[in-house]
């Protein structure tokens, strides 16, 4: 029996060798960290399992028979973090640079189809050279089981996504199918097609990191929700996303302990200016507003005119949704419009209420915007909001103008409460572009054209350009000074807490995608 326990024994040490040590070292000059080592730091001490340690692959094409690997270069299994039961899967680049072929991904749909079943999140390492090319489309084949499954627990369980080397080819879009992707900075990469693949098409000459590094990802395309110096960092990052997310959607996402204490924020009273065309910076009213340093922002350097991200309130983790008037004014376009859905969405499938704080001057005009489709990207925000039943509760802080004033989570399309503060302007337009139209013929033909603008555009102001109006109907519940906000928003998604909202039943809807 000895003999067979010293087999095991070898057995797992060959399996946790990976592509071996000249591999490894290799790896560690890149500065980056090995399969093994990113598991080790991401999950609590002694709580990872193992899960087809010994799994290796079965081809014989092009020798690959001599290069079977135990585990043939991806780690898979369960763990906790926090104490919470997580599923993972932590690709080897050692291993025939880490590419997945047919066992290799029947290892990752295990524990995906694990996770599913007892209602965990999913996260994934990667680093990856895509499709085992050796072992043809049974490569192809596995990529598809995965994604296949990824869309299955779309809305079921938390996945979240990693990226700590190369990611290329049809392997993006596991990344691109989970709910957050993460990138390390100068080491990760992510593209359709390659530099070489660009330079023969389109003649383009682009370096890998132009191309798809983090950079790129987090302020040009948005494919990634957030970037990280190095690998720990981006390790810590999944921690503190998980805090504010629950195991799955039956659930409700962890809270934290908070004591009641005096709960007026006066420094919220001098945030606005007195000019309404001067900006101030959304993240003061946030931070002023929610448990102090709670604040988690997902895609910070993408259409930084809207401000997504995770806080608590009253220990309670809630998503906020915000336009930023220091950045375009905070006009909601394409890119913000897509960024802010996508988080609603988010927010909605996990059972995080919804804080929006609005200020916007309405939709961004031009040929651009229309030629790309405005119409149906604005659609998205709209849509996700209205479909959203989870707690919702909107703070007027300024503007509120036009379609924008619909879109950004009004009553009218489900919010639940709707605060506005003293200076919240709530009309079709701005008092200047209204008074244009409307006194279009009074204007022109005064004696003094430009004098007669600026008193039409007062009186139009003057009976516009506050939140009585809306109040009157019931649009906005209460119009409260700026200090009451945070003790506001703990009472009222107090008082949501137990909120039961249902759809009309359907097969799915059909948001404009
Ligand atoms: C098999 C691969 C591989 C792959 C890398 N390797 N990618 N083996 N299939 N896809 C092997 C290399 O042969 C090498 O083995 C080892 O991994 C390390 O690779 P290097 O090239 O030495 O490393 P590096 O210089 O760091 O470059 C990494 C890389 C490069 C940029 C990822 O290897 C690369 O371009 N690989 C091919 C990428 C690719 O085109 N993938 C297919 C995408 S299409 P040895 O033994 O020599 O050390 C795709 C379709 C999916 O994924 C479709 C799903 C819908």
């Amino acid at each position: 029996m000895e003999e067979k326990f010293n087999q095991l024994d070898d057995k797992i040490e060959e399996a946790k060798l990976g592509g071996g040590q000249k591999r490894i070292d290799a790896q560690h000059k890149k500065g980056k960290l090995t399969a093994r080592e990113r598991l080790h730091f991401l999950l609590d001490e002694g709580s990872f399992e193992e899960i087809g340690m010994l799994v290796t692959h079965r081809s014989t094409n092009f020798g690959l028979e001599k290069t079977k690997i135990l585990g043939d270069g991806v780690i898979t299994g369960y763990g906790n973090i926090n104490g919470r039961l997580v599923y993972v899967f932590s690709q080897d680049f050692t291993v025939l640079g880490g590419s997945l072929a047919e066992a290799y991904a029947e290892k990752i749909c295990k524990v995906m189809d694990l996770a599913m079943q007892n209602g965990a999140p999913v996260i994934g390492l990667n680093d990856s050279g895509g499709a085992r090319i050796q072992e043809g489309v049974v490569s192809l084949g596995g990529y598809a089981d995965i994604f296949y499954r990824n869309t299955l627990a779309s809305g079921v369980v938390p996945q979240l996504s990693a990226i700590m080397g190369p990611c290329a080819g049809g392997a993006v879009y596991y990344p691109a199918l989970t709910d957050f992707i993460m990138m390390v900075e100068n080491t990760s990469y992510m593209f359709v097609t390659g530099p070489n693949v660009v330079k023969t098409v389109t003649h383009e000459e682009v370096s890998s990191e132009d191309l798809g590094g983090a950079s790129a990802h987090s302020t040009k395309s948005g494919v990634t929700h957030l970037t990280y110096a190095n690998e720990i960092e981006c390790i810590n990052g999944i921690k503190t996303m998980l805090s504010y997310i629950p195991q799955n959607c039956e659930e409700d996402a962890p809270s934290v302990p908070y004591e009641s204490v005096d709960e007026s924020r006066k420094n919220l009273n001098t945030i606005i200016p007195d000019n309404p065309n001067q900006p101030y910076d959304i993240k003061e009213v946030i931070e002023g507003t929610i448990d102090e340093g709670s604040f988690y922002e997902i895609h910070k350097d993408f259409a930084e005119n809207i401000v997504v991200g995770f806080a608590r309130l009253a220990g309670k983790s809630i998503g906020i949704v915000a336009n930023q008037p220091a950045f375009l004014a905070g006009v909601l376009d394409i890119k913000s419009s897509q960024k802010g859905a996508r988080f609603v969405r988010f927010c909605d499938a996990f059972n995080i209420p919804l804080l929006v704080f609005e200020d916007v001057p309405g939709f961004l005009p031009g040929t651009d915007q229309e030629w790309n489709a405005i119409i149906t990207n604005g659609a998205k925000l709209l849509y996700a909001f209205s479909e959203a039943t989870v707690p919702r509760i909107t703070v007027i802080t300024r503007k509120a103008y036009g379609g924008a004033y619909d879109v950004m989570n009004s009553k009218h399309i489900g919010a639940d409460m709707n605060f506005a503060w003293p200076s919240a302007e709530i009309a079709v337009m701005g008092a200047k572009g209204a008074a244009e139209i409307i006194f279009k013929k009074e204007i022109s033909s005064a004696k003094n054209p430009e004098e007669k603008w600026k008193e039409k555009e007062a009186e139009y102001a003057k009976m516009f350009a506050n939140p009585y109006n809306a109040a009157a109907r019931g649009y906005v519940d209460e119009v409260i000074k700026p200090a009451q906000t945070r003790e506001k928003l703990i009472k009222a998604f107090k008082m949501l807490e137990n909120k039961v909202a249902t759809l009309p039943k359907k097969k799915h809807g059909n948001i404009p995608l």
